[in-house]
């Protein structure tokens, strides 16, 4: 039993034509047919969807998609769900199938994070066109990317997530975010049944106004990774982390601030690994190179108005 990848992300905005624009016109994906609720739906590959955009009230990660291998290790991971005092909220037939899947039930973690279970992913044999050329983004069996969250209960969501849930643990280190001197802040990037380096990961701390961290998409090259950071400049989007590249993963990439309030990282050339026989390991550092992150550079700033 375990998980097989990240299939999709539901979000609720009352700007849906705001993360229409930034889903299409600068990372490239694809709309396709509305659901019949009215969500909007966006693809990326041959998955009928992976961007799940429902109109509402607030800013909202609503929930991160991941998928089992089969309705038998979908009912036992439901179970499992259960018995950890979690709930499980199955969907209607018609929900599932509206989420290309073929059985679904939504939970959450011991911190609140929103997650849907799921098994069967609907594809279509219509070919993924961008409406801005952007060649394809790397996904399979790799699953669509990864989902970051923020947990004040950092332990016990890590143990929901590793025991109950079955990711594993790929890289679990302390980052001196704030100086050597200041609080080190514990993160856990875990890895699901496929070579994806982390398909979701955790860092110690209050969940975050918007639901979520970051998600990430890759891309197949360094070319269209450099390209979609022109596009952020041109849109005018804000850059959450300029371009670098990461120690533990090795992605190279920068980081946006969506519509949603959160962040979405786009990079390439991300670590495969091989989860058979992977061992945990305690990185010190976050970036090789880069990364310089807004909130430091708002830091640095407010530093030398008081300097
Ligand atoms: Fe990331």
């Amino acid at each position: 039993m375990g998980i097989k990848a990240l299939g999709y992300v539901v979000i609720e905005t009352a700007r849906p034509a705001a993360w229409d624009e930034f889903l299409c016109g600068f990372v490239g994906v694809m709309r396709t047919g509305d659901a019949v609720d009215g969500a909007a739906l966006y693809r990326i590959d041959d998955r009928v969807f992976r961007f799940r955009v429902e109109p509402g009230t607030r800013e909202w990660f609503v929930a991160a998609g991941y998928a089992v291998t089969d309705r038998a290790a979908l009912d036992a991971l439901a179970e499992a769900v259960a018995r950890a005092g979690r709930p499980v909220t199955w969907a209607s037939a018609a929900v599932a199938a509206g989420r290309g899947a073929e059985a679904m039930f939504a939970t959450s973690d011991p911190a609140g994070n929103g997650l849907e279970l799921y098994c069967g992913d609907a594809c279509t044999a219509e070919p993924f066109v961008s409406p801005i050329g952007v060649p394809g983004f790397v996904t399979g069996a790799l699953g669509m990317g990864h989902a970051v969250f923020s947990a004040p209960n950092f332990d016990e969501t890590i143990v929901f997530h590793r025991d109950v849930l079955g990711f594993h643990e790929t890289d679990m280190p302390r980052f001196q975010l704030f100086g050597p001197d200041g609080p080190s802040m514990g993160f856990a990037f875990l890895h699901a049944d496929n070579g994806r380096h982390h398909s979701i990961a955790f860092g110690e701390g209050p969940v975050p106004p918007a639901g979520l961290v970051h998600i990430m998409l890759e891309l197949p090259t360094l070319v269209d990774v450099g390209m979609a950071h022109d596009r952020m400049k041109r849109f005018g989007y804000p850059e959450s982390a300029t371009l670098g590249r990461h120690v533990n993963d090795q992605t190279t990439g920068f980081y946006v601030q969506t519509p949603g309030g959160f962040d979405l990282e786009i990079g390439c050339d991300s670590l495969v690994i091989d989860p058979a026989s992977w061992e945990t390991t305690r990185h010190e550092g976050i970036s090789v190179w880069g990364h310089e992150w807004a909130w430091q550079k708002a830091m640095a700033a407010a530093q030398g108005e008081q300097a």
